[in-house]
């Protein structure tokens, strides 16, 4: 599987988007990972569609954004108009999974569903057919410098097993150690917010994790 780095732009410095961005673009990021929370489905409110579509203005590579809300199915338009090019949404939401799912497919858009560290992996089985991507969440989503939850690697092993084609992506707590557990587990889309941009050198960062990602 293609290993993919996906910069969390969560720990980018907002006053400075533009650069930030890029600086994953001279970084060689595969992608850019946005991360939306509505302060209901987790305590922390970030930053909505307005905000994405500004970014994607200056931006050339593929957005993957993270719904962390709890009605994402109410806000799919807003998003695959925003220029995203990936949306995941939690199987803990409140919206209809499978209508969700269909929504996001019908705009053009590649569909993603996400899992809390404590949510069983069997519960993205039955959608695996429309998925180009499932997340494995490695800390409890919510708020970025988190320490990664060993507890769900079984979960990573048990999906790629299952399906030797499908991009796995973990998210929280990725660092140039704990990128090494991911992969060997089996993930292969790797989101690192701290670890990127609390680097003196965002590009060196990438380039570490994706090294060490296939160790
Ligand atoms: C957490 C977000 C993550 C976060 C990761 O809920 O989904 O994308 O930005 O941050 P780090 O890499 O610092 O754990
Ligand atoms: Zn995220």
């Amino acid at each position: 599987m293609d290993i993919k780095i996906s910069p969390s732009m969560l720990a980018s410095d907002y006053a400075n988007l533009q650069t930030e961005l890029e600086k994953c673009e001279k970084g060689g990021a595969d992608l850019i990972h946005l991360d939306v929370m509505d302060g209901h489905f987790v305590p922390n409110i970030s930053i909505g569609a307005p905000v994405i579509a500004a970014m994607k203005r200056v931006c050339a590579i593929d957005f993957d954004v993270h719904l962390m809300i709890s009605n994402p199915y109410s806000y799919i338009d807003d998003f695959i108009n925003s220029g995203a090019d990936i949306i995941t949404f939690h199987t803990e939401c409140d919206s209809d999974i499978q209508k969700t799912i269909d929504k996001i497919i019908a705009g053009g858009c590649k569909a993603g569903l996400a899992v809390k560290p404590n949510t069983p992996i069997e519960e993205v089985f039955s959608y695996l057919d429309k998925l180009s991507m499932v997340l494995v969440m490695t800390v409890e989503p919510g708020f970025g410098g988190q320490g990664f939850m060993e507890s769900t690697l079984p979960k990573i092993k048990s999906l790629r097993q299952k399906c030797p084609m499908l991009d796995i992506q973990v998210d929280g707590g990725i660092n140039t150690e704990t990128v090494k557990l991911a992969g060997a587990a089996g993930a292969n889309v790797f989101v690192a917010g701290s670890a990127v941009f609390n680097s003196d050198d965002p590009a060196a960062a990438i380039q570490t994790l994706r090294n060490n990602a296939g160790i």
